[in-house]
């Protein structure tokens, strides 16, 4: 019933000196080997704490889910999405590492890269708002998360800046792949590696409201340019402090989001100002598509082909001052 058994499994390769014979050792990893500290937050159906591996001091946050609760809440299917998303995108930039599952009697275990400076909300709650130059650094490495995990074949479905992790040196981290839509391979006779039919539509639910994107308010379904709206969303927040679709409730939130009725605050930056008006545009194939995106002129000095967006030291943060 839970998929998991091998991950949390370390395999190593012993040779002995003398015999030159290779032996392979299954280390099995459990919650015995951490030491659990701090909890970084509560999820619905899920709690992060921090956990220190007792052999190397190696920081990571844990992830655990309740078995009992998530069989209650039918939420097993959104674990075995979220575990099955991160192993497709192992070893990524910007989006965060599974390093091993484990389980026993009465919870689920994913222990995860552990982000230290926490999640881009809080971020912008206490700056109030973002400079130009952070904004630019922040949304080069989103936007480039995001064409990744589209590249294979993931869309995240619910990208605000809550799943937005920050790392050590402050770099991005995606994270809650709880919701996102696995796509299968395209059928390929050879070439490089699989490919997906990112125009695949699928049935979803809402994620966040702020978030969310017309097309699933309209016609329930989305597809890959959900997540491409959503970034218009964040980037607006990065200057306006606010999102650009938010009412005292939930109702009216949509009905503003299915209208596109947002205003820019004054002073918001010209350029910038054009980037969202391209992306939060109601019909999905008039918005921005990545490549775009990554063309737009407020990126005119980030090379996304060569990887260093993700390489550039993070700005000092600042707010927006117009
Ligand atoms: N909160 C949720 N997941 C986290 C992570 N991987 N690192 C730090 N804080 C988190």
């Amino acid at each position: 019933e839970w998929a998991d058994k091998g991950a949390a499994k370390i395999v190593r390769d012993v040779t002995n000196p003398k015999t030159g014979q290779t032996t392979r050792e299954v280390i099995r990893k459990g919650i015995k080997d951490f030491k659990f500290g701090d909890t970084l937050g509560d999820g619905s159906y899920s709690t992060v704490m921090v956990a220190t591996s007792k052999e190397n001091g190696k920081k990571y946050a844990v992830k655990i889910l309740s078995k009992e609760y998530l069989i209650r809440q039918k939420k097993v299917k959104y674990v075995n999405i979220e575990k099955n998303a991160l192993q497709r995108l192992n070893n990524s930039r910007g989006i965060i590492k599974l390093y091993f599952t484990f389980q026993d009697e009465s919870s689920l275990y994913f222990l995860l890269e552990y982000a230290p400076n926490g999640d881009f909300l809080s971020v912008m709650k206490k700056f109030g708002s973002l400079s130009e130059e952070c904004a630019c650094y922040y949304s080069a490495q989103i936007i480039d998360a995001i064409n990744f995990l589209h590249t294979k074949g993931i869309i995240h479905r619910d990208i605000k800046p809550e799943n937005i992790l920050l790392d050590k040196e402050m770099k991005v981290k995606l994270t809650d792949f709880g919701t996102a839509k696995i796509l299968e391979p395209k059928q390929q006779s050879h070439g490089s590696g699989p490919s997906y039919d990112l125009l695949t539509r699928s049935k979803s639910f809402v994620g966040t409201a702020e978030y969310v994107s017309p097309e699933l308010l309209n016609d329930n379904w989305v597809d890959y340019r959900c997540d491409i709206w959503a970034f218009g969303c964040i980037l607006f927040q990065m200057i306006a402090g606010k999102p650009p679709f938010k009412a005292t409730n939930e109702y009216l939130t949509f009905q503003k989001v299915m209208k596109v009725q947002y205003a820019f605050t004054a002073g918001f930056p010209l350029v910038i100002r054009d980037l969202v008006k391209r992306t939060l545009i109601k019909q999905p194939d008039q918005r921005l598509t990545i490549p775009q995106i990554e063309r737009h002129h407020f990126f005119k000095d980030k090379n996304f082909k060569d990887g260093s967006v993700w390489e550039e030291p993070a700005p000092e943060i600042q707010p927006y001052r117009m």
